[in-house]
């Protein structure tokens, strides 16, 4: 890394508006040749839209871009693949109801005789789906498919190209740990054969792993561009947020008191978990934390009526609920933000106030049910101040926000709900430091204002500084069940893989 690498690409002077937002002011990019380039920034800051603009997406509307020696601007994303540069889009790209092969060849399909040749098509394919040995057949529909394999697809299909410079924005939001592993092996490879890499994410421990250097941008401003090595996570942190974050965690304000909001009791699916109990108390966040496979998500969309409890009973405030389905659960006061966002928790079509009322007509309607657009506008706008989301007003379409910001929306939507149980699935996932610190503010406030609190999270530095208490879930088992300040992330993880098991008496087991 010492060594001076050779220069691959550089934007110098960019800057790009949108109605009602400057994205980017006279920003610049350095990117040598064979370095994994790591860029950070809150949500919002440019970082996505600098990309666009390299890749043709977007026309800067200043600036310049130098590749290899020669002044390029790029009039399509494809016109940039040729030329090398591919990027794999945050909010993903495939076209649904083609298969795995077509998207990966799409717009430009292999022929033979005037028609498209499908068994080539197929072939290269399946070439390189397992060269990257990524386990999808390339006759799959891609819309069959979930997250985590689309997300692999796009990554083949970026791959199919020469590549030079390979951008991932947030490659990893929707990974598990195994798929994370062997992405990163991925990654080592085409450093190696002299791939860059721009890498966009908010985790700062992939960062560490992979990243060779850095660039730092502040609201749509350059801030700083260093070697990885030779600067700390706290003075990234300063330089993107503006500001020092001495606290990474809110001071916690909820009082635990004993009475039990809701009780979970020997809840149990078969062949996914086994009959377990809990109870959430008044002013508690508990968490819920395992590793991949542990079935927390399947544990949630069961309280939550998304899937069958095949026994066992749920109270909410010491009421016997029945819950066959969502809207039950909804009913009973339960409301879950789920994991996959990207997909199903938000209108990207809609505008901030619709998306944020659309699940609660009854609180921004009159007694005649005639919609007060005021009472929407308010609505908006506290939640837009609350997560603060970076957006121009309210009236903006979902689509035009950047994705962590998208993410802020939905979790406002259910927050305007007002439920009295409220289950969070990795409610941080693709949200920036000062963004998630506004987060467990809002959990923090949520649980000292009488609403139930559970986080489901895998990030235990998360975990051990905003849950109350945590239960440790291990393939289905609840194996612990563990206050915070009494614990750490080594004994957690003795839960999370089976070393310990507090129900039942046999440590060890494998
Ligand atoms: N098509 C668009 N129309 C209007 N505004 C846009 C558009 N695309 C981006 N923006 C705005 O430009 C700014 C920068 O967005 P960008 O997506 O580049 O942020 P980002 O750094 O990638 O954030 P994140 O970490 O949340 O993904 C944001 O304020 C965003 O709302
Ligand atoms: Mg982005």
């Amino acid at each position: 890394m010492s060594k001076q690498k050779e220069t691959l690409l550089t934007m110098r002077n960019i800057s790009k508006g949108f109605a009602g937002v400057q994205a980017l002011k006279d920003v610049q990019l350095t990117l040598r040749k064979g370095e994994v380039h790591a860029l950070m920034g809150e949500n919002g800051a440019g970082k996505s839209t600098l990309m666009k603009c390299m890749i043709g997406v977007h026309e800067a509307d200043e600036g310049e871009i130098v590749y290899k020696g020669k002044t390029v601007k790029f009039a399509s994303v494809l016109e940039a693949q040729h030329a090398g540069i591919s990027m794999i889009f945050q909010e993903l790209n495939l076209i649904p109801h083609l298969t795995v092969a077509e998207n990966i060849f799409f717009a430009r399909e292999p022929m033979k005789m005037g028609m498209v040749d499908k068994a080539k098509m197929i072939k290269e394919s399946e070439k390189l789906l397992s060269l990257f040995d990524i386990d999808v057949s390339p006759t799959d529909e891609v819309r069959t498919l979930p997250v985590a394999k689309q997300q692999m697809v796009e990554i083949a299909k970026a791959l199919s190209f020469d590549v030079e410079i390979l951008i991932m924005d947030e490659p990893t939001s929707a990974l598990t740990e195994k798929e994370i592993d062997k992405l990163f092996e991925l990654v080592d490879k085409l450093r190696e054969r002299g791939v860059s890499i721009v890498y966009i994410s908010h985790r700062m421990e992939e960062l560490k792993r992979i990243c060779d250097h850095i660039t730092i941008f502040r609201d749509g401003t350059y801030v700083s561009d260093h070697v990885f090595s030779e600067i700390s996570m706290d003075e990234i942190i300063t330089k993107m947020v503006g500001r020092s974050l001495d606290n990474h965690f809110p001071p916690k304000t909820a009082t635990i008191e004993d009475k039990v909001i809701l009780s979970v009791m020997n809840a149990e699916r078969y062949g996914v978990f086994e009959p377990l109990n809990f109870d959430l108390r008044k002013g508690e966040i508990l968490g819920i934390t395992g590793l991949v496979g542990a079935k927390r998500t399947e544990l949630a969309r069961s309280i939550f009526g998304a899937d069958p409890l095949d026994g066992g009973d749920i109270y909410v405030h010491d009421h016997k609920v029945s819950i066959k389905d969502p809207s039950d659960a909804i009913k009973a006061g339960i409301a879950y933000l789920s994991e996959d966002r990207k997909l199903n928790g938000v209108a990207v079509r809609m505008t901030i106030r619709e998306n944020i009322t659309m699940a609660s007509m009854d609180k921004v309607s009159n007694g005649a049910g005639v919609i007060s657009y005021d009472k929407e506008k308010k609505a908006a706008n506290t939640f837009i101040d609350k997560m603060e989301i970076k957006t121009p007003t309210i009236e903006q379409l979902v689509n035009n926000l950047s994705g962590g910001n998208q993410q802020k929306v939905v979790i406002g939507k259910w927050l305007f709900r007002d439920a009295t149980v409220m289950i969070f699935d990795e409610p941080t996932r693709g949200i920036d430091v000062g963004a998630k610190y506004a987060i467990y503010q809002l959990l923090d406030e949520l649980a000292a204002s009488g609403v139930g609190v559970i986080m489901i999270s895998s990030e235990l530095p998360e975990i051990l500084g905003v849950s109350d208490r945590v239960i440790v879930m291990r393939e289905g088992r609840m194996t612990g069940m563990l206050e915070t300040k009494a614990t750490n992330q080594e004994e957690i993880m003795h839960y999370a893989t089976g070393v310990k098991d507090m129900f039942t008496h046999e440590y060890g087991e494998a």
